[in-house]
């Protein structure tokens, strides 16, 4: 008979629950765990004067300056945070449809980028590439009639990931779902002395109801037309996540992301299992907003189920989570 490391014993021999009896025996016995480390955190920047408050819709999350986002940086590195990931709400006279705030040198995400890296260094910035906080429509891409302009477009963002890069960015998050991007990015930074720049590639990204409050949060939410579902995934699909994952691997990508998250964790799962490399999830704005509300609201225990939704990430196979949770939950890891 060969070994069967699974071979199930019969009740009384086994009794599962003598593995949960104790504190001790269950802290033994877990597989899998969440630490600081896997948290990457993103941040609202603004400079529009009175910006700078809550979102109603994202209960204890607020908008930051420049000044804020270093404090924020600061504090990411006090708790062990090991990266944060910056989202403009750019004024709105300064959307266009030519959106060429996007890749100025001196825009408020470059600024920001510089002002932390030299105040924190060891904070690990990601940032975002797409066009929809500076496009007059809201759309991630340039918009021609009803039709969002692929090639066009990855022009734009390859400017756009150069110019982060130039401000000393470590991580592009192209959360943008064009064709093509990550390979002209790459080649781009290749070009321009930027080898060690990582990409993780936002892959399978899927048109979803819960970006609602991330959209009131960087103003696009009054600007969008129509629906992003020519370029963003659809719910229904698992195998072309597969498909997108290989392809921005073949194209340059570091890593990936599967986004959102917890609607999406059979997706995580397919990703890392089948491609092995470094896997993210994004916990998008509308999954904390209803842990967040919920919690507000005295529904439910908000620290006992954020951790519960960190840790269903590692458990689906995820190296990392984006959350607006971070720095609550390294918070309470940090106190034990
Ligand atoms: C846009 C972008 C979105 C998010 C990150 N980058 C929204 C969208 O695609 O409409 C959503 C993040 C969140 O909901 O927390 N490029």
């Amino acid at each position: 008979m060969p070994f069967q490391p699974h071979a199930p014993a019969a009740f009384p021999t086994a009794r599962l629950r003598r593995l949960r009896a104790s504190a001790a025996l269950r802290d033994l016995a877990q597989e899998n765990r969440l630490s600081a480390a896997d948290l990457i955190w993103p941040i609202f920047i603004t400079e529009v004067p009175g910006a700078d408050v809550e979102i109603p819709s994202m209960p204890g999350v607020k908008r930051l300056t420049l000044q804020g986002a270093v404090q924020a940086a600061e504090l990411a590195a006090e708790l062990k945070i090991p990266a944060i990931c910056l989202f403009p709400y750019t004024d709105p006279a300064a959307r266009t449809a030519h959106c060429a705030e996007a890749w100025d040198a001196d825009n408020l995400v470059n600024r920001v980028i510089r002002a932390v890296k030299a105040a924190v260094p060891e904070v690990a910035i990601m940032t975002d590439i797409a066009l929809d906080p500076y496009n007059i429509d809201g759309h991630d891409g340039f918009v021609s009639g009803n039709r969002i302009l692929n090639d066009e477009t990855v022009e734009a963002l390859v400017k756009m990931a150069l110019a982060q890069a130039e401000a000393g960015a470590d991580i592009l998050g192209p959360s943008d779902m064009m064709d093509g991007r990550i390979g002209a990015i790459r080649a781009a930074l290749e070009a321009h002395g930027h080898q060690d720049v990582t990409i993780l590639s936002y892959a399978a990204k899927y048109a979803s109801a819960f970006y609602g409050p991330f959209r009131d949060a960087v103003g696009a939410t009054g600007t969008l037309k129509g629906d992003k579902k020519t370029y963003q995934m659809n719910p229904g699909n698992s195998d072309e996540a597969l498909r997108l994952v290989a392809r921005d691997l073949a194209e340059g990508a570091d890593m990936v992301m599967v986004k959102p998250g917890m609607p999406y964790l059979d997706i995580c799962r397919r990703v890392k299992d089948s491609f092995g490399v470094p896997t993210y999830a994004y916990q998008v704005s509308g999954e904390y907003a209803m842990i967040a509300g919920a919690a507000r609201n005295g529904w439910i225990n908000g620290d006992a189920a954020m951790m519960e939704s960190l840790l269903g990430f590692k458990r689906a196979g995820c190296d990392g989570v984006l959350s607006y949770f971070a720095p609550a939950a390294a918070a309470l890891l940090a106190a034990g």
